[in-house]
């Protein structure tokens, strides 16, 4: 592990004999072990399911503090970032290290345009779908296939990256918005050059040559905001898989695929969904959430309340804190009266804060437990939510990616296990079973 900020060691007795590991620490303080040659000094492996005490790389890219409700992308505080930035600011801010200078944006935001389309060919592969396919599904089989049109990433998979990049960005909002349009049967609308990243997505979604949609510039604010929100998260389950899938030198297309799957998860990016799935059972429940909140205790009960919870964050999920501030005055500026499920996430949260259960386990609500109220308030299908999140997540995970891949000191990804199975034992022939 290579680090410019190594200090004191750590000292591990194992039957008596005593090992100095370095301590690594980051630029915010955050302290880390260094074990990579634990197992040639001693024989040991680690062990540490779910990762919850596992840092699997260094990274300049976003940072986390969990008790402090911390989040920021290269340097630069979420809450600012979402208060003053456009996503494709964010997007290059991620990818490039930096902030674009006007030129700069100006320059992405033309070749994000220029590379706006997929192939006319392409558009078939929605026909192929039965009805009520699942859209990340569809979206992953879609993402995946690009890399079909573009053979040269293939044999380099770090072929020019800024443009491959911008190419996925760019496109995906596409293949997002067309299989909505394919689901419902509607004639599919086209990019725009004179719109803005989330302006253009709205219209492909909502516009229609017998209805044109008027596009709101609170609606496009709201969307930028959450896409920002959602644009990287360290290490989760999703990035933590595209660098898995990336570090066996698989191309950029495939490995954001195969995080795609990985976001779809119900304890991960699924969630979003999931929680408007559950306040949809409360209200049909007559508004009885304490019921809820009595089935997420219940440890015969698998159910877990969508939206609370978090690996990492215990005190509060400063992206819910964001989302949840500005329901109410995205919703009155959309005109969509006030959404009676966000009164019921309002009181479904307030009650459960109260409850020794979730104190005792720093259960707070996370960025999904008031995201999905306001893509309603924008008209966006709940089984587009999880959609949506990926298209916030992809600068971050192309972000990721990129970094492991530039890394020199980046190898395959491969964990060890303790083996808990059957000792040796001799073969049995079936004659004799
Ligand atoms: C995202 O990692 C990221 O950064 C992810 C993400 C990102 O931006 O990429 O932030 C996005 O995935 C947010 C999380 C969305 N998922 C959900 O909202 C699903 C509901 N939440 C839980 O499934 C859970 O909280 C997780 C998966 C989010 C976190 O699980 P952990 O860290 O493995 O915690 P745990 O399962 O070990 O839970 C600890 C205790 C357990 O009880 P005990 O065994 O100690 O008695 O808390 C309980 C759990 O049963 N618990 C919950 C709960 N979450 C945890 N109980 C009821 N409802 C919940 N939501």
């Amino acid at each position: 592990m290579s680090d410019s900020h190594s200090g004191d060691s750590a000292v591990l007795t194992i039957e008596g004999k005593s090992y100095s590991l370095p301590i690594v620490r980051g630029t915010e303080g955050d302290r880390a072990i260094d074990i990579s040659k634990l197992l040639q000094q001693t024989g040991c492996t680690t062990v540490d399911l779910g990762y919850k005490n596992t840092a699997s790389c260094t990274s300049k890219i976003t940072f986390l503090d969990g008790n402090k409700g911390i989040l920021s992308y290269r340097g630069y505080g979420i809450e600012e970032l979402a208060d003053k930035c456009l996503f494709v600011e964010v997007a290059y801010l991620l990818v490039h290290g930096h902030l674009p200078t006007a030129s700069e944006y100006q320059r992405y935001r033309d070749l994000l345009n220029r590379y706006s389309l997929i192939h006319e060919d392409m558009i078939h592969f929605f026909d192929r779908f039965p009805p009520g396919a699942p859209p990340m599904a569809i979206l992953s089989v879609m993402v995946n296939s690009l890399c079909s049109y573009y053979p040269e990433m293939n044999d380099d998979p770090t072929a020019p990256l800024d443009l491959t990049a911008a190419r996925l960005i760019s496109k995906i909002r596409t293949i997002a918005a067309f299989s909505y349009k394919k689901s419902i049967g509607k004639p599919l609308i086209y990019p725009r050059p004179d719109l803005s990243y989330c302006a253009n997505f709205l219209n492909m979604m909502f516009d229609s040559p017998v209805e044109p949609y008027t596009i709101r510039p609170e609606a496009v604010a709201a969307l930028n905001k959450l896409l920002i929100l959602h644009a990287d998260h360290e290490q989760n389950c999703s990035t933590s898989t595209v660098r898995l899938v990336g570090s066996a030198g698989v191309n950029l297309y495939a490995s954001i695929a195969a995080g795609i799957n990985a976001l779809w998860g119900p304890l991960h990016g699924g969630a979003n969904e999931a929680v408007i799935t559950m306040l949809e059972a409360i209200q049909q429940d007559g508004g009885d959430f304490q019921k809820y909140i009595n089935k997420a205790k219940d440890k015969s009960d698998p159910f877990k309340l969508s939206g609370f919870g978090h690996r990492v964050y215990k005190t509060f999920d400063p992206r819910g804190k964001i989302i949840k501030n500005a329901c109410d005055e995205l919703l009155a500026s959309l005109n969509s009266s006030s959404d009676p499920l966000l009164e019921i996430a309002l009181r479904l949260e307030e009650v459960a804060l109260k409850d020794q259960y979730f104190i005792e386990r720093n259960l707070f609500p996370n960025v999904d437990f008031y995201s999905g109220i306001i893509y309603r308030a924008l008209g966006i299908p709940t089984n587009m939510f999880t959609v949506m999140f990926a298209l916030g997540r992809l600068p971050g995970w192309i972000a990721q990616w990129k970094e492991q891949q530039e890394d020199p000191g980046s190898k395959i990804g491969r964990p060890r296990q303790v083996y808990i199975g059957e000792p040796s034992r001799p073969f049995v022939p079936m004659s004799e079973r």
